[in-house]
C-alpha cells in the first residue's frame, strides 16, 4: 500500500489570477520542501498548460477543482485530471458513496496514481447554513460522517480544519491523509482567517498536508519564509 503522508508536507496555495504571477512564485520556490495547489480561479484561467508548466519544473501538484456532480461526469473529470499528472486532486463528499466510487474508477482508468481526497463541510458554513440545507446534526457530526463516507468509499483523505483533525485521526486511522488549511506562523497576518494554527501545532493535532498561501506568497522573500517553516516542522518531528 502507498505511503499517503509524506514530506514535503508544505502546500502553497497558488491563489493568483493568472498563469505569470502563479509561474513566477512557483519558480523562487524549492519542490524539495514543498508541493502547490492550483484552485478554481487559477485553473479556470490559465488551464491544464500551466499543470504541465508547473510539473515540469519539478513541481507536485494539488488541484483544487472540488468535482460535485452525477458519477460519470465526475468519474470522466477525475480521469482527465489524473492524465494530468497532478498529484492530489479532489471531490465533495456530499455527492456521496456512488459519486466518489465513480471519482476512483476515474482515477483508476488514468493509469496513473494521485491521491484522490474529498472535502466534507465548507469552513465557509456554520450551523445555521448547514440546517438550511436540511442538514440537522452539528457541524462536527457532519464532517466526522462525511469522512467516514469518503473513507468507505476508498478515497484517501480530505480537506478539514486543524480543529477537526484530532477527532477525525482517532477515528479514521493513522494512513488517512488530513489537508489543513488555515495556518499561519506565529508571526504572520491572519489576513481573512479567523480560527488558525501554526504548522507546528497543524502536525501536532494530526494533519498530514498544510495548506498555506499568504504568508508565503505574500513574503518579501517566499523561498525565505517556506524554509523558515519547513525548518521548524524539521525539528519538531525530530
Ligand atoms: O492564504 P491562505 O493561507 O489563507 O490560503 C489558504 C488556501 O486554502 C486558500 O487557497 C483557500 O481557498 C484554501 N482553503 C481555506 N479554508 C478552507 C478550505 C480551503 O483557506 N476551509
Amino acid at each position: 500500500m502507498k505511503n499517503k503522508n509524506i514530506a514535503p508536507r508544505i502546500v502553497v496555495a497558488l491563489d493568483y489570477a493568472d498563469a505569470k504571477s502563479a509561474l513566477n512564485l512557483a519558480e523562487q520556490l524549492n519542490p524539495e520542501i514543498c508541493r502547490v495547489k492550483v484552485g478554481k480561479e487559477l485553473f479556470t484561467a490559465a488551464g491544464p498548460q500551466l499543470i504541465e508548466r508547473l510539473i515540469a519544473g519539478g513541481h507536485s501538484v494539488f488541484l483544487d477543482l472540488k468535482f460535485h456532480d452525477i458519477p460519470t461526469t465526475v468519474a470522466k473529470a477525475c480521469e482527465a485530471a489524473s492524465r494530468l499528472g497532478v498529484w492530489m486532486l479532489n471531490v465533495h463528499a456530499s455527492g456521496g458513496t456512488a459519486m466518489m466510487e465513480a471519482a476512483r474508477e476515474g482515477v483508476e482508468r488514468s493509469g496513473q496514481d494521485p491521491l484522490l481526497i474529498a472535502v466534507t463541510v465548507l469552513t465557509s458554513m456554520n450551523q445555521q447554513m448547514l440546517s438550511e440545507v436540511g442538514v440537522t446534526g452539528t457541524v462536527a457530526d457532519q464532517v466526522l460522517n462525511l469522512a467516514s463516507l469518503t473513507q468507505k468509499s476508498g478515497l484517501d483523505g480530505v480537506v478539514c480544519s486543524a480543529q477537526e483533525a484530532p477527532i477525525l485521526r482517532k477515528s479514521l486511522g493513522e494512513e488517512f491523509c488530513l489537508v489543513t488549511p488555515g495556518i499561519r506562523p506565529a508571526d504572520a497576518a491572519l489576513d481573512d482567517q479567523s480560527r488558525v494554527v501554526t504548522p507546528s501545532q497543524a502536525l501536532a493535532l494530526g494533519s498530514s498536508y498544510l495548506v498555506i498561501g499568504r504568508p508565503i506568497t505574500q513574503s518579501k522573500n517566499p523561498l525565505e519564509t517556506l524554509t523558515k517553516i519547513h525548518e521548524g516542522l524539521e525539528a519538531k518531528s525530530q
